[in-house]
């Protein structure tokens, strides 16, 4: 892309006035408005996406984070190919069930059973009531800035002040039960858990912060949560729904060693179509077994779970990353800790302050601060962190603002290397207008 984002995005800025008549606020995420205005994109392959007006980015939000071996991968492409003409829906269970979710259960710790649905949303939506379902309890402890999609319960202090609503429609009697605490401070997870141990069902967090900074939890962080949930007789459940299968084979449970009750994923786990799965030890998940003589927690999945498209996709994509665990995870961490130490090194040569925060292939840049937490990220200059990924769109590189970016496999080094020096020159002109 040459000239500025105005100039080269005019497509773009006339789809999104047109998009604006028919979807509230133009867009069918929140996440994806940034100003001013979104890229509305055409075509993608690999590591690249094509804008409406024919620009050519190196994207990093990577569908959301739902790409791991880059757009269209050959082996998603070619079993896509293959079911599309076998159907696109049963509305049935099928083997390609059977195998992604046996796969899913020899990679993933604490998958001993699961139930497939369609989004991540769902996902923790069942979790919540598997939990609440075994444990008989009520209260859901979650993180400050902790998003686990547009679920009624858990959408509550994932943006400032961190304690309220997310949304108006929504009753406070619907979130009464849910307590939220600062994510990376063991302390206060004990005290909210010993306010209400009778009470209280489940801590559930994702183990690095997503929507809230792109924050990795301290080991010890997850250690000690696992010790108090086991003291007071409360469940502990992951949102893996980023990091499954992104930051190990094993999800974040695998990379910190650390085994939840439970956990939600989808994303990754779906190829890059939608899937949602909640999967757990065998005691909890199978007390959604209808046909229990005693009262069984009902969850879905719903009439598009288990569709043979996005269970060829994951099979597609969780096969490949079986296979290749050994070179593929490696590679993406080291392609992760270099993206992040050489975006930091050209800020700080400029005497810029940003700090690049994430774990394995993921990394988020804050300006002004290095975040332990939800509450410490959102304090950080969110101008300098929109006019710097405006730049670096102009420059062909896409990372939605304000959001986590991911590696794929097939970024390049020379790609990589492009990020830092395009992050080095913006922060040249940052500098000087300081
Ligand atoms: C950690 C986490 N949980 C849950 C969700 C919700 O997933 P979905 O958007 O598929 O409903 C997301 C989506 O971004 C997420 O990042």
């Amino acid at each position: 892309m040459s000239g500025s984002y105005l100039e080269a995005t005019r497509r773009s800025g006339k789809l999104f006035e047109r998009a604006k008549k028919v979807f509230a606020g133009g867009v069918n995420h929140n996440a994806r408005f940034y100003q001013p205005y979104p890229l509305f994109v055409n075509k993608a392959k690999a590591q690249h996406i094509w804008d409406a007006d024919g620009n050519r980015y190196t994207d990093y939000w990577m569908g959301h984070m739902a790409l791991i071996l880059g757009h269209s991968p050959k082996p998603v492409v070619d079993a896509l190919r293959g079911q599309i003409s076998h159907g696109t829906h049963y509305g049935m269970g099928s083997s390609l069930s059977v195998e992604l979710a046996e796969e899913v259960q020899k990679s993933v710790p604490c998958a001993e059973m699961m139930r497939f649905c369609n989004t991540g949303a769902e996902a923790t939506m069942y979790l919540v009531r598997l939990a609440r379902g075994y444990t008989g309890k009520r209260t859901v402890i979650k993180m400050a800035g902790g998003w686990h999609g547009y679920n009624t319960e858990l959408n509550k202090g994932v943006h400032r002040p961190f304690d309220k609503s997310e949304s108006a429609g929504i009753l406070e009697e619907e979130q009464a039960f849910v307590k939220n605490v600062r994510f990376n401070d063991l302390e206060a997870a004990e005290r909210a858990v010993r306010e209400a141990a009778e009470d209280t069902a489940l801590i559930f967090l994702e183990p690095v912060l997503g929507a809230g900074g792109c924050v990795p939890a301290e080991p010890d962080y997850l250690r000690g949560l696992r010790e108090l949930a086991d003291k007071h007789g409360v469940l502990l459940a992951f949102d893996e729904i980023i990091t499954g299968f992104r930051v190990s084979l094993g999800g974040a449970q695998g990379f910190y060693g650390v085994t939840p009750d439970l956990a939600s994923f989808g994303k990754v786990a779906g190829g890059g179509l939608p899937l949602g799965l909640v999967a757990g030890r065998k005691e909890i998940v199978s007390l959604a077994d209808p046909n229990r003589k005693e009262r069984f927690v009902s969850i879905g999945g719903g009439t598009f779970s288990e569709n043979p498209l996005s269970m060829a996709a994951g099979l597609a994509t969780v096969r490949h990353l079986r296979r290749h665990a050994g070179s593929v995870y490696p590679e993406l961490d080291k392609a992760g800790r270099d993206a992040r130490e050489a975006v930091d090194r050209a800020f700080a040569e400029e005497g810029v302050v940003a700090h690049t925060t994430g774990l394995g292939s993921l990394f988020l840049t804050h300006f002004g601060v290095d975040p332990k937490n939800a509450e410490e990220s959102a304090g950080g200059d969110k101008k300098a962190r929109l006019d710097y990924c405006l730049e670096l769109m102009s420059k062909g590189i896409f990372i939605l603002p304000g959001h986590p970016g991911g590696i794929s496999t097939c970024h390049t080094p020379q790609d990589l290397k492009e990020l830092a020096e395009q992050s080095g020159k913006f922060a040249a002109r940052l500098a000087k207008k300081r």
